[in-house]
């Protein structure tokens, strides 16, 4: 999948697993996230079991001119980015009048900002990758389920998602014919650190019932990439697609009132 795969949030979760698997898929990684240590460990990882050269590069992608910077950094190094990928992401759960005002921007920075500049930034090479390479060059972006309707105490982050899914199903069509696989992958819930971060609890203070794997995402999502023609967007399960439609074709109040009477959903 391209010479050289960009990942964002390579410590954990979903970005980690796209790594091991473009990684087994014969690319090089740029691995990106704020953990060094977890970065440096997966690269150690994966030269030792695909002998995958990696460049780890711990960075804030939502602080002010880190994607200005991390470009910069790879036009430096000389690495050309052959794939992208956008996992880095968070969620805020609670009512929107109680948020911290600071980690909501922050939210926007990372989840909206830095995918549309880092994307703006790379997507001429991961085109020219394309031309070279057919089929060998990808821009996959982390959507989410929540992309398809509001989400009542994540209101941030379902309008985050809504902005992603939207602008990747726009490139999905500006690209088509270059060869470039775009896709925007929407999974539901999938145990990762994602709902730590996110201190998602259910009212009795369980954690939320988990559905899918890292592994589930990863295996679906490249059977989508490995399609002759990509899909703009992945929903990953059964379930998810199925609760996806819903959302599509139901009446927006009624969705809205369904999503707001459960609690962090
Ligand atoms: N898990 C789910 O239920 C779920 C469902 C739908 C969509 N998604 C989406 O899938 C993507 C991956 O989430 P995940 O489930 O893999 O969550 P995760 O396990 O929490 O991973 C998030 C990744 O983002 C990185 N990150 C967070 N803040 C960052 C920052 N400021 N700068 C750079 N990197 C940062 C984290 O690394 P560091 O902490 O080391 O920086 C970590 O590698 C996200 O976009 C998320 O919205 C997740």
């Amino acid at each position: 999948m391209g010479t050289v795969a960009l990942v964002t949030g390579a410590s954990s979760g979903l970005g980690e697993g796209f790594a091991r698997e473009l990684a087994v898929r014969c690319a090089d990684l740029v691995l990106v996230a704020r953990r060094q240590d977890r970065l440096e460990a997966l690269a150690v990882d994966l030269a030792e079991k695909f002998g995958t050269v990696s460049t780890v590069i711990p960075l804030d992608l939502a602080a002010p001119g880190a994607v200005a910077e991390l470009v910069a950094d790879l036009s430096t190094r000389k690495i050309p980015i052959g794939t992208l990928v956008n996992s880095a992401g968070f969620g805020t759960v609670g009512n929107f009048i109680e948020a911290d005002a600071a980690r909501e921007a922050e939210q926007i920075a990372l989840n909206v900002q830095a995918v549309t500049i880092l994307t703006r930034a790379l997507l001429p090479d991961l085109v020219a990758t394309a031309a070279r390479e057919p089929g060998a060059a990808a821009l996959v972006n982390f959507a989410s389920t929540a992309a398809f309707q509001a989400v009542p105490r994540m209101s941030v982050y379902a309008a985050s998602k809504a902005y992603v899914l939207s602008f990747t199903e726009a490139l999905w069509y500006e690209t088509r014919g270059t060869g470039l696989k775009v896709t925007a992958v929407c999974p539901g819930l999938v145990d990762t650190e994602f709902s730590d971060v996110a201190q998602r609890t259910t009212p009795a203070g369980e954690r939320p019932r988990r559905s899918l794997t890292v592994d589930d995402v990863v295996r679906s999502s490249f059977a989508a990439l490995d399609r002759a023609v990509t899909p703009p967007l992945v929903v990953n399960g059964s379930r998810n697609r199925m609760l996806a439609q819903v959302s599509t074709l139901a009446p927006r109040r009624a969705v809205l009132t369904v999503l707001g009477r459960r609690r962090h959903s």
